[in-house]
């Protein structure tokens, strides 16, 4: 019997599978059976209603592609309205993933979010630029990160689940800030940002000139961080990055990830997070294991310690 079930940030899931926020659309469940997920992870959603960035919003380049969608939202009211209700209809649980230019907007964002029924956990997508340090990024630093989380932490008492940038030069301690302010559980990462340019016009290809890399070349990158993050805190991390099928979800794991997050893999198999939770049953069960509790951090210790795995 292969019980595949995970207990993440304060959530039991029923796998350890589910999307990562942004990259899966309601109407995703023509095509997929909903309840095999672990979880909903949503769109990233804000307070106040939003635009979004200038057209091309994507390109496609090799081994992944570039976004900068810039987080369009119809507001938290529509959402707790329109879309909270559809997501009721399934069993797995509803992870909502939000942004604010401020540690108060955050905090004003996720207590009003706890106050809906039907919203399991909290997704801070801390990646998003804040008002309050000239528009960088939230888990740029440990101390912005420490700030944000303190004050997420004291508006909700849902697992708070906090995302984290791979753009910064110091991972590991970001990563400690969170858990240290009361994060149940970190999102390692978000996308790596990027460029790329049209020769022939010579125009940035994205309208917002710069955007984030996703897909299967940041794999390892973030593989790195993953790893990096499970020598630094205790709870529990959601691997993302390029995750396309079963064995990628695995090396996720076996450097420290409990769970994982397919983003990029969905738009070209939109049955992706399907395979991804078949094929490690699959594993399991060539292996002869009876769950995925095992494999969490258990790459090999081969003694040698490269100086950036302190970082
Ligand atoms: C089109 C697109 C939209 C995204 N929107 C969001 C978002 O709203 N919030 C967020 O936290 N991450 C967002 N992401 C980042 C993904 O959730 C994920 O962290 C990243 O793409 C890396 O995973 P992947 O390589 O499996 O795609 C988006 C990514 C893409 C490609």
């Amino acid at each position: 019997m292969i019980d595949l079930s995970v207990e993440v940030g304060g959530l039991r899931l029923s796998n350890p599978v589910m999307p990562a926020s942004g990259t899966f659309a309601d109407g995703l469940a023509n095509t997929i059976d909903f309840n095999r997920l672990g979880a909903f992870v949503t769109k990233t959603i804000t307070h106040e209603k939003r635009t979004g960035n200038p057209v091309p919003r994507v390109a496609e380049v090799h081994s992944g592609m570039l976004n900068a969608i810039g987080i369009p939202s119809k507001g938290s009211d529509y959402f707790i309205r329109e879309s909270i209700p559809f997501y009721r209809k399934f069993s797995p649980p509803l992870v909502v993933s939000i942004s604010a230019p401020s540690n108060d907007g955050f905090a004003r964002l996720a207590a009003e979010l706890s106050q809906v029924e039907g919203v399991a956990a909290i997704e801070a997508n801390i990646s998003c630029p804040n008002i309050e340090e000239d528009g960088k990024a939230f888990a740029m630093h440990a101390r912005s990160t420490a700030a944000v989380v303190k004050a997420l932490r004291a508006s909700t008492s849902l697992p708070l689940w906090v995302k984290l940038t791979p753009n910064t030069g110091e991972i590991a301690n970001v990563a400690r800030a969170a858990q240290e302010e009361g994060a149940d559980a970190i999102v390692a990462a978000n996308t790596i940002l990027g460029m790329a340019i049209d020769i022939d016009t010579r125009r940035p290809k994205l309208g917002n000139v710069m955007g984030g890399m996703s897909g299967p070349a940041i794999k390892p990158i973030v593989v790195r961080m993953v790893y990096q993050c499970h020598r630094a805190v205790s709870i529990p991390i959601i691997g993302c990055g390029g995750i396309a099928t079963a064995e990628d979800a695995i090396e996720y794991m076996l450097a420290g990830a409990k769970a994982v997050q397919v983003g990029t893999a969905t738009f070209i198999h939109p049955t992706a997070m399907i395979d991804v939770i078949d094929g490690l049953v699959q594993y399991c069960g060539r292996k002869g294991l009876s769950g995925l509790q095992g494999l969490v951090g258990a790459v090999e210790d081969t003694g040698f310690v490269p100086f950036e795995a302190m970082a």
